[in-house]
């Protein structure tokens, strides 16, 4: 199965991801988690994604369908994929599909995350990101502790895109370009909406349950 987490900034992707790819077993695909390996790579690509990535602004389609056509053509990933943050535009999510149906695989289910601009900046503000094992954490919502985390709290990192201006600017990005695309998998019957307000072990609950009458 192939699933799409979808849904603005500051949603929950990544957190649900982490939780789904745990349980299920699945390769979590983060084109922005790729694209910031990219940009501390320090290259002339790296320096383009870091600026395009800080001023709030998309990354074009091309560089984002190289980063996906190679993990496609990893066989021992076949059907084992959530997307976290991808397809952003109409035509990454075209891509995808033609992409997807070359090597027999299709999207499964697209889990949209639905939480409004005021919730997200807060938490986003509030975001600690692990930059050893890749867990996610929030100052007031999620804090890091030693029953839910194991590695030292230095490793806690703020993103440098997560500061208010920048966020204002994703949270447009989102509405103008990404949004528009629920329809493309509203009109495949893919589309799950999901309350992402809820608490995060709820959201999980009714994503596993989702994930699993798939799997029936
Ligand atoms: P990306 O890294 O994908 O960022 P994003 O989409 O802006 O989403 P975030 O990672 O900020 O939020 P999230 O939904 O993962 O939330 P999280 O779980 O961390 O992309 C960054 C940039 O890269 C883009 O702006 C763009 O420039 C570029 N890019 C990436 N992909 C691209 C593409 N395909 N095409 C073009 N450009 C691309 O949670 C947020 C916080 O909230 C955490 O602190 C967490 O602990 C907390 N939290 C989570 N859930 C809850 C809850 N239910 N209740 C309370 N707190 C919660
Ligand atoms: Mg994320």
């Amino acid at each position: 199965m192939n699933i799409i987490l979808f849904g603005p900034p500051g949603a929950g992707k990544g957190t649900q991801s982490n939780k789904i790819v745990n349980l299920f077993n699945l390769h979590k695909v983060s084109t922005g988690d790729l694209l910031r390996q990219e940009a501390k790579n320090e290259t002339i690509l790296g320096d383009k994604i870091k600026l395009l990535i800080d001023k709030g602004s998309l990354v074009p389609d091309e560089i984002i369908n190289n980063l996906i056509v190679n993990i496609l053509l990893n066989k021992s990933l076949f059907n084992r994929l959530i997307f976290d943050g991808y397809p952003r535009t109409l035509s990454q999510a075209k891509t995808l599909d033609q992409l997807l149906n070359n090597h027999n695989q299709k999207i499964s289910c697209v889990l949209s995350l639905e939480v409004d601009e005021k919730i997200v900046i807060k938490r986003i503000l509030g975001r600690q990101t692990c930059t050893k094992c890749g867990l996610i954490f929030n100052k007031y919502f999620n804090p890091s502790t030693k029953s839910n985390h194991s590695c030292d709290s230095k490793f806690l990192d703020k993103r440098s895109d997560d500061n208010e201006e920048t966020v204002l600017e994703r949270y447009k990005t989102y509405i103008e370009k990404t949004l528009p695309i629920l329809d493309f998998y509203k009109d495949q019957n893919l589309l799950h909406q999901i309350n992402g307000d809820d608490d995060i072990n709820q959201i999980f609950e009714e994503i596993r349950a989702i994930i699993t009458s798939l799997e029936a």
